[in-house]
């Protein structure tokens, strides 16, 4: 059977974020996020689920680190909620918030881990909302102040930062789709926060260069792939502009000081424009360390006239899907990486996400995920393949390392490697948590 073998130094992970699994929502003296608010309004949350109680993680960060070392992971990707540090977004620190993540950080350094710390995975402190939200773009410097008290706080501990998980959901999914917090739905909207994200990634960027605080910062777009059904160029067009979407709309700013006109035309026609003020480019312009790269699915896709924002159909080839229906469309994450190294050049990646939804609980303490595992072995060939045709990839981390509070689909869909039950809270490995062990300890993967 063939091998695939992976560098020696690449950094096996898995991520989580904090809403989705540290529960204790007011313990600590953490203040509300706009997640609370959200799951806590009837109607948002598949079965009237919220994060309140969650994996409880934030009681149970032992357990789970024992978990991450059994699994034997060099790198753990988690996220930091800002209301358990700033209650009300601003002001003073909130010293119980800091302690735990002291204490959730020095248990990772102990056991040989490497955080990699995520500042922004959509938990907006309320009262932030409440003047706003990002569309506010005074909430940029809020967020700016936060993350450089979190840089000195962990100077020389965390080495690894992202800024923002996944701006497009934070943007066009919360505020122009609607099915996250805070749920606006307004073309408009979106865009705004979309650019005050950006700038505040980049002010957050020029913030750690300043401070001199030791190690490396990027950020974590969710990108996805459209496949031209044909080489007609409408096809080519309107696919273009789906991957555009998510890829160019939230790079090339970055890389290239500018948003791409191709894209800027298909906001247009909706009667939307990104609103620039002098300087606005200058300050996301700033060079990062790596780009992380979230990716779940992807598709063929041609040109369908009048059809929504692009113009666009997807082609279903017949995929296999995941139980949150999403196509398997590992060769997508061949196709965007080599498409995202030709466009910007070969910066440093970190899969930051990928993985895949099944659902299932243990029988007699086991469970049987081949599905996960056969999607996890699938990405990972797909990977390497655009590691040989030149693609830094530093390194993988598996969404998820628990099943956990699935946003709006609360408990229902489960992404883990590791079972959590939601009622008695225990954590049981399924069988894709000993293949991907056994991935780690090997290097290589059998396929
Ligand atoms: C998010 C995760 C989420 C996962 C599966 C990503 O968009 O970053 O928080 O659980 O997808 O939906």
């Amino acid at each position: 059977m063939p091998i695939i073998q992976f560098p020696e130094d690449f950094r096996w992970g898995a991520a989580t974020a904090a809403y989705q699994i540290e529960g204790a929502w007011n313990e600590g003296g953490r203040g509300l996020s706009i997640w609370d608010t959200y799951a806590h309004t009837p109607g948002k949350v598949r079965n009237g689920d919220n994060g309140d109680t969650a994996c409880d993680s934030y009681h149970r960060y032992e357990e789970d680190i024992a978990y991450i070392k059994e699994l034997g992971l060099r790198t753990y990707r988690f996220s930091i909620s800002w209301p358990r540090i700033f209650p009300d977004g601003t002001g003073e620190v909130n010293r119980e918030g800091m302690d735990y993540y002291h204490r959730l950080v020095n248990k990772l350094l102990e056991n040989g881990i490497e955080p990699f710390c995520t500042l922004y995975h959509w938990d907006l402190p309320q009262a932030l909302q409440d003047k706003g939200g990002w569309k506010n773009r005074d909430t940029i410097g809020a967020f700016v102040r936060y993350a450089d008290t979190m840089f000195k706080a962990f100077a020389g501990k965390i080495k690894l930062w992202t800024t923002f998980n996944e701006p497009w959901c934070v943007s066009f999914k919360a505020h122009y789709i609607g099915d996250l917090a805070p749920g606006e739905q307004n073309l408009q909207s979106a865009l705004d926060v979309a650019h005050h994200l950006m700038i505040a990634h980049g002010r957050t960027v020029q913030q750690f260069r300043q401070s001199g605080v030791p190690g490396e910062i990027g950020y974590a777009p969710n990108v996805s792939w459209r496949e031209p059904f044909s080489s007609r160029q409408e096809d080519i067009a309107a696919c273009g502009r789906r991957t555009g979407w998510m890829v160019e709309w939230f790079l090339d700013p970055l890389f290239k000081g500018e948003y791409p006109e191709f894209m800027a035309e298909a906001f247009a026609a909706q009667g939307a424009s990104v609103q620039i003020q002098p300087g606005d480019m200058e300050d996301i312009r700033q060079p990062v360390d790596f780009l992380g790269i979230n990716y779940y699915t992807g598709s063929l896709g041609r040109y369908k006239q009048g059809n929504g924002l692009f113009e666009l159909e997807d082609i279903d080839e017949g995929y296999e899907r995941t139980d949150f229906n999403w196509p398997i469309y590992p060769q997508g994450l061949y196709k965007v990486l080599v498409h995202i190294k030709e466009r910007y050049g070969a910066v440093p990646v970190y899969i930051t996400e990928n993985g895949a939804c099944y659902d299932g609980d243990p029988v007699q303490g086991r469970l049987r995920d081949d599905k996960r595992t056969g999607y996890l072995k699938k990405h990972l060939l797909q990977l390497k393949r655009a590691m040989e045709d030149g693609v830094p990839v530093k390194g993988y981390m598996a969404w998820s390392l628990l099943d956990n509070f699935e946003w709006a689909d609360g408990y229902s869909r489960r992404f883990g490697l590791i079972h959590v039950d939601f009622n008695t809270l225990k954590r049981t490995p399924k069988a894709s948590f000993y293949w991907y062990k056994k991935v780690i300890g090997n290097g290589w993967l059998e396929v």
